[in-house]
């Protein structure tokens, strides 16, 4: 079976953000892949990279999944108008893949998720997303979603109401499974 890790969240239990990753991801593993959760509550366990606190064992399990996986999902909050430090901090854990065979996310297929409370910072931090999907040698889908979230667009049971987001979401989820195992 093929596998994708999906990684995003924010420090907030139950995040708008993991919400829509999630719709991502169900589409993915209708499409028969497994997935792996790296979520907020995960991300804020992780020492700055580098920094004080960060030894070779930090964020092993993660770099491990990523090195095994076949298509990645990130989704990150827009903060000012750019992914939040919390998933660049995860994110700068792939520097840990940069000797590997498959450097990076080489090869991978990498759907990409932003949200916002207003528009021009869900798509700013699309944007740097795939900047940094790029940078680590990573194939955005052609499909980003950007998502804004405020407390009307999910129902009681954490379905989105927006029709437009669930679609964009699922194709997001549904091109990474597509990609697997396709791309150089
Ligand atoms: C530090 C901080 C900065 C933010 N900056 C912006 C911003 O520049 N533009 C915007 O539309 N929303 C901004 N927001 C709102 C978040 O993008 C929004 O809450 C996001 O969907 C994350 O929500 P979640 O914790 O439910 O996933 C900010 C929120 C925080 C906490």
């Amino acid at each position: 079976m093929t596998s994708i890790v999906a990684l995003g969240g924010t420090p907030r239990p139950g995040s708008s953000t993991e919400k829509v990753l999630a719709i991502a991801c169900r589409a993915a593993e209708a499409a028969g892949a497994s997935i792996t959760h790296f979520d907020g509550a995960y991300m804020s366990s992780l020492p700055f990279y580098g920094g004080p606190g960060h030894s070779k064992e930090a964020g092993q399990e993660m770099v491990a999944a990523l090195r095994e996986a076949d298509g990645v999902l990130i989704a990150s909050p827009g903060y000012h108008g750019s992914i939040s430090g919390l998933v660049k901090n995860a994110l700068d854990y792939i520097e840990d893949l940069s000797t590997d065979v498959r450097p990076y996310l080489h090869g991978r297929p990498v759907g990409l998720i932003a949200t916002s409370f207003g528009h021009q910072a869900a798509m700013s931090t699309l944007l740097t997303l795939r900047t940094i999907t790029h940078a680590l040698r990573g194939w955005p889908t052609p499909v980003g979603a950007a998502i804004r979230t405020t407390p009307e667009t999910f129902d009681e049971h954490g379905g989105i109401l927006d029709a437009g987001a669930r679609i964009q979401l699922e194709l997001v989820g549904q091109q990474v499974s597509g990609a697997m195992g396709r791309l150089t």
